[in-house]
C-alpha cells in the first residue's frame, strides 16, 4: 500500500488522534512520555472487565483460570516478539523503572562489594540513575559514566577504557528519551562481554520504533514499559537471562512469589513469580496480547524509513528558524527533536503550541544530569511515532515560528 494511505489507514486504529484539543486538530508529538492506544488494547480492556475478570494463578473456577490463561498467553506473545527464549524470562513489572530496579535492588544487594563498579551512561534517563545510585550507596560500590559527546553521541571509545575487573554491570539506555540517539547497543553488549561484563539495556525509548530481539542483541537484561509502546501505563517489562534471574534475590516479598511461608522461613516461587508479588496489573497484562498481535500485523520496515523521513522534515524545517538550537544532533537517532530558543523560554514555547493543538514536552525530561552536560537548564521536546504525518510535522514547524514571533 502507498505510504500515505497506509498511515492514514493507520491513525484509524488509534482513536484519540482524530480529536480537537483547544479547538485545533490534535497533533500528539509527546510519544516518548506516553504513546496513544490502539482499538484493540480498549477492546481488549472493555472485554476483561466486563466478561474475564478475576485474580490469577489461584483460583480454581472459570474466571480465574481463564484469566491466567490470558495473561500467561501475553507473556508468551512478548517473549516471542522481544526474542526471547523461554517465557519464565519475561517478568512483568509496572514500567521501566520498576524493571530497573529490580535487577540494581538486587545487584546492591547481593553482587556488589565496596570498591566494585557499575558503569552507566551520561544519556541516562534518572529511572537508569538512581536504582544504581541507590545500589552503590547499599554495597559501598562506585558508579562511572560514560561520556558524550557535545552532539550527544555516546564517546564508546572513551566509555570501553572504563570497562575493567571492578565492573560488575553496565547499564545504558538503547535510545536517549531526550536527544533521540541511538547507541550502537550491539557493538557495546560484545565488548562488554569481552569482559565478562553483564549489561541491561533501557530499552523503553527503542522498542516504540520496531520490535528487538534480546538473543540476537545477547542483553543480560532489558526493560522497557507498555505505555510507551502503544499499551497501557503501570505494566512493563523486564528480560533477563535466567542464569541472571535465578541470581538475583526478590525485590518485593508477598503473594505469588512464594513457594511455602512459615513463621521460620519462606521459600520463593520458581520465575517469573520470583519477581512478581502481589496481584499485578492483570487487564494491563492480558491487553498485551493483542497489542503485540497488532504490533506484528504492521509493516515496520515500511514505518522505519517514515519516521526517519518525519525526523529529517522535522530537522530541516527546525534548521531554518533563526535563534533555535536543536540539542541532540548524533548521526543516529529515532524522532525526537529536542530544541530551546536563545530568546523564548520552553515552557512557553509549549504552552503557545498547546493552544494551536500541538502537545509536545518541556523540561529536563526526567535527564537532569544530561542537561547538565549539554549545557541547558531543558528543552522543548518533539517526539514522533509512526502515526504522525509529515503534514503534522510542516504544520507544527510553521506553529513553532508562529509561537516564537509571539514571545520574541
Ligand atoms: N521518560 C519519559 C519521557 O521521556 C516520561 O518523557
Amino acid at each position: 500500500m502507498e505510504l500515505q494511505s497506509y498511515i492514514e489507514k493507520i491513525r484509524k486504529d488509534f482513536p484519540l488522534l482524530s480529536q480537537k484539543v483547544n479547538g485545533k486538530e490534535l497533533i500528539y508529538f509527546d510519544n516518548g512520555a506516553s504513546a496513544q492506544k490502539p482499538h484493540v488494547v480498549l477492546d481488549a480492556y472493555q472485554k476483561y472487565y466486563s466478561t474475564q475478570n478475576a485474580n490469577i494463578h489461584r483460583g480454581v473456577h472459570y474466571l480465574s483460570q481463564e484469566a491466567t490463561s490470558l495473561y500467561e498467553v501475553a507473556r508468551t506473545k512478548i517473549k516471542n516478539y522481544i526474542g526471547a527464549q523461554h517465557s519464565e524470562e519475561i517478568i512483568f513489572t509496572r514500567g521501566t523503572t520498576e524493571g530497573i530496579n529490580i535487577v540494581a535492588n538486587g545487584f546492591g544487594q547481593s553482587i556488589l562489594k565496596a570498591g566494585e563498579e557499575v558503569l552507566i551512561s551520561a544519556m541516562e534517563h534518572h529511572s537508569n540513575i538512581v536504582p544504581w545510585q541507590m545500589a552503590c550507596e547499599k554495597s559501598g560500590a562506585t558508579l562511572k559514566v560514560i561520556p558524550i559527546t557535545d552532539q550527544g553521541a555516546l564517546n564508546w571509545e572513551e566509555g570501553k577504557k572504563l570497562l575493567n575487573n571492578k565492573t560488575k554491570i553496565l547499564a545504558i539506555t538503547q535510545v536517549s528519551n531526550t536527544l533521540g540517539t541511538i547507541n550502537p547497543i550491539v557493538q557495546i553488549i560484545s565488548e562488554a562481554h569481552a569482559k565478562g561484563i553483564p549489561v541491561l539495556v533501557d530499552g523503553a525509548q527503542a522498542v516504540p520504533h520496531g520490535s528487538e530481539d534480546v538473543t540476537k542483541l545477547d542483553a543480560d537484561f532489558y526493560a522497557f514499559s507498555a505505555h510507551k509502546l502503544f499499551g497501557p501505563t503501570g505494566v512493563g517489562v523486564l528480560y533477563g537471562k535466567e542464569k541472571w534471574l535465578n541470581q538475583l534475590p526478590p525485590y518485593q516479598g508477598g503473594g505469588d512469589m512464594i513457594k511455602t511461608v512459615t513463621f521460620e522461613k519462606t521459600t520463593y516461587n520458581e520465575l517469573p513469580h520470583k519477581f512478581e508479588a502481589g496481584t499485578p496489573h492483570i487487564a494491563g497484562g492480558i491487553v498485551m496480547g493483542p497489542l503485540i498481535d497488532y504490533l506484528e500485523t504492521l509493516d515496520w520496515d515500511q514505518l522505519k524509513i517514515h519516521e526517519q523521513n518525519l525526523l529529517e522534515i522535522g530537522t530541516q524545517a527546525l534548521e531554518t528558524i533563526p535563534g533555535l538550537r536543536i540539542i541532540g544532533t548524533a548521526p543516529k537517532k529515532e524522532g525526537v527533536i529536542s530544541f530551546i530558543h536563545e530568546s523564548a523560554h520552553h515552557y512557553d514555547i509549549g504552552t503557545l503550541l498547546d493552544q494551536m493543538g500541538v502537545a509536545i514536552r518541556t523540561g529536563h525530561h526526567c535527564t537532569e544530569p544530561l542537561m547538565h552536560r549539554m549545557g541547558v537548564s531543558g528543552t522543548a521536546r518533539a517526539s514522533f511515532a509512526f502515526y504522525n504525518t509529515p503534514q503534522e510535522v510542516e504544520q507544527f514547524a510553521a506553529n513553532l515560528k508562529r509561537a516564537i514571533n509571539m514571545l520574541v
